[in-house]
């Protein structure tokens, strides 16, 4: 990402939240207070956020990519870009955000976790996916993953999300996939070399011709031998299908 930002200081980004990008963007603080990064003129869209909470809820995925990113560099405010879960016309929202997305000349680097059950951004596994931001119901297991974000309490985690669709987040030029941890060794193998299916909605990233996906040791192993070893941290492996 520093990189990236160096190159082309103008660089539109899609960033995600999650556990995974935290170690990510603490390194991204850690180089701007070395004064080898700056985002002044970057652009961010972030992949997704809970219908019914706002920029000023704490457990918002606005207020999380501010604790976690935006409070910590100088992203310009006015070129950081989030939905809105308390739009009151959800369909207008999504669609404000797809032409600030357009506006923008498009998603340049598209940085994604991948959900435990497959998902990206939250394009939960279904029998169909939608192609644009689009407003979508959460899976009890996706609500579980993000309680922790809710102090533990799965009552408080929304039901609905908007985000990004399948089709927004291939359109990006060029994506980046973090995968960490044994619990995810086994659907790793599904989203690289399964078949393409909703059912699995990472599995369509192998439709984009520059994809780098970055696996620690544990999540690149086969999952019976990861549980064998129980490594869970160790230098992060890449691999890029092209
Ligand atoms: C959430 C987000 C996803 C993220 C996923 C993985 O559900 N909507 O964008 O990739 O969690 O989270 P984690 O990195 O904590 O496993």
């Amino acid at each position: 990402m520093a990189r990236q930002l160096a190159d082309n200081p103008r660089i539109v980004l899609g960033l995600p939240t999650g556990q995974t990008p935290i170690p990510l963007y603490r390194e991204l603080i850690a180089l701007y207070r070395a004064g080898r990064v700056d985002c002044s003129h970057a652009t961010t869209f972030n992949l997704d956020e809970f219908v019914g909470l706002g920029s000023h809820d704490s457990t918002s995925y606005q207020r999380f990519m501010c604790r976690h990113l935006f409070d910590h560099l100088n992203f310009s405010p006015r070129r950081t870009h989030f939905l809105n879960g308390m739009a009151p016309d959800a369909v207008a929202e999504c669609a404000r955000f797809e032409k600030a997305i357009d506006r923008a000349g498009g998603i340049d680097l598209m940085v994604l976790g991948l959900g435990r059950n497959g998902h990206i951004g939250f394009n939960e596994p279904d029998r169909a996916l939608v192609a644009r931001t689009h407003r979508t119901r959460l899976s009890l297991s996706t609500r579980r993953a993000n309680a922790f974000l809710f102090g533990d309490q799965l009552r408080a985690v929304p039901r609905e999300a908007l985000s990004m669709g399948m089709a927004t987040i291939l359109s990006a030029r060029r994506i980046v996939l973090f995968v960490t941890g044994r619990t995810k060794a086994r659907l790793v193998e599904r989203v690289l070399d399964g078949r393409i299916t909703p059912r699995v909605p990472g599995s369509f990233l192998q439709l984009h011709r520059d994809v780098e996906v970055w696996l620690d040791a544990a999540a690149s192993l086969p999952a019976s031998s990861s549980r064998r070893r129980g490594s869970t941290s160790s230098p992060i492996a890449s691999r890029t299908k092209s």
